[in-house]
């Protein structure tokens, strides 16, 4: 994918990109080793770029975050032939061999990451290593405060496990159309771990979405979009750790 030199440079953490814009003119970048000082010029990842002589880290992976729309699913294929996010992706991504940090269900929608950074992978799925991730629940009914307690003290999930939300909060109950919506932080990640928290307790989970992934949310994603991730957050999620404030 070929990106404005600008744009690149900022995403490195160089400088702003009005500031890296300057850098260009003042002759200070090179790519491929020839001096540029055209704003507009494009670069892709295979080209060497060097700024006052230091050439720019190079991504040898990819890692994309999706915002994954509802209808779709989250594994490489699937038996029943339903759309996969995989299909979501440029040709060149499809090409990468990615795959996904964790799943979503068919239903829920929300923040997805892909990379073919089996390092990452295992940093962030480690159970020694917390991340939190966020969702925001539609549930069947009024929820009550019992139930909250329940959800934040733990519950039996699956016969096998208890597991709780770290942090959980009411957003809203909807007398009218008894339902409510709530917002649960897990750092655990179970086979269908807040459907099953939320039927455990009695209000059945009617809408799913994942609205954030440790640090990452999904400002300027559109659904069933995605976007790269830049140097400096890749370099934040291999050293991440959740911690309860
Ligand atoms: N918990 C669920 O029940 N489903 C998901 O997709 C993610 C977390």
């Amino acid at each position: 994918m070929l990106e404005r030199l600008q744009k690149v440079l900022a995403n490195h953490q160089i400088a702003s990109r009005r500031k890296c814009e300057t850098i260009i003119l003042e002759g200070r970048v090179k790519v491929n080793g020839q001096v540029i000082t055209e704003l507009g010029t494009k670069v892709s990842s295979t080209d060497d770029i060097e700024v006052d002589g230091k050439k720019l880290f190079k991504q040898e992976y990819t890692y994309i975050l999706m915002n994954k729309p509802r209808g779709i699913i989250s594994s490489v294929s699937d038996e029943k032939g339903r759309k996969t996010v995989f299909d979501l992706l440029l040709k060149e991504d499809q090409e990468a061999r990615l795959y996904p940090v964790g799943r979503l269900d068919y239903d829920t929608a929300g923040l997805l990451l892909m990379t073919n950074d089996g390092a990452l992978t295992q940093r962030l799925t480690h159970p020694k290593h917390l991340v939190d991730k966020v969702y925001r629940v539609v549930c069947q009914g009024i929820i009550s405060r019992e139930a909250i307690k329940q959800l934040r003290t733990g519950v039996p999930i699956g016969g096998k496990h208890v597991v709780k939300g770290v942090q959980v909060r009411v957003l809203e109950r909807r007398i009218p159309t008894k339902t409510s919506y709530v917002e649960i932080t897990l750092v655990d990640g179970k086979y269908h771990q807040v459907k099953e928290m939320f039927a455990s307790v009695g209000f059945p989970v009617s809408k799913l979405t994942r609205i954030r992934y440790a640090f990452l949310d999904s400002e300027g994603i559109q659904r069933g979009l995605y976007r790269y991730l830049k140097v400096h957050e890749v370099k934040k999620l291999f050293g991440y750790q959740f911690k309860l404030k």
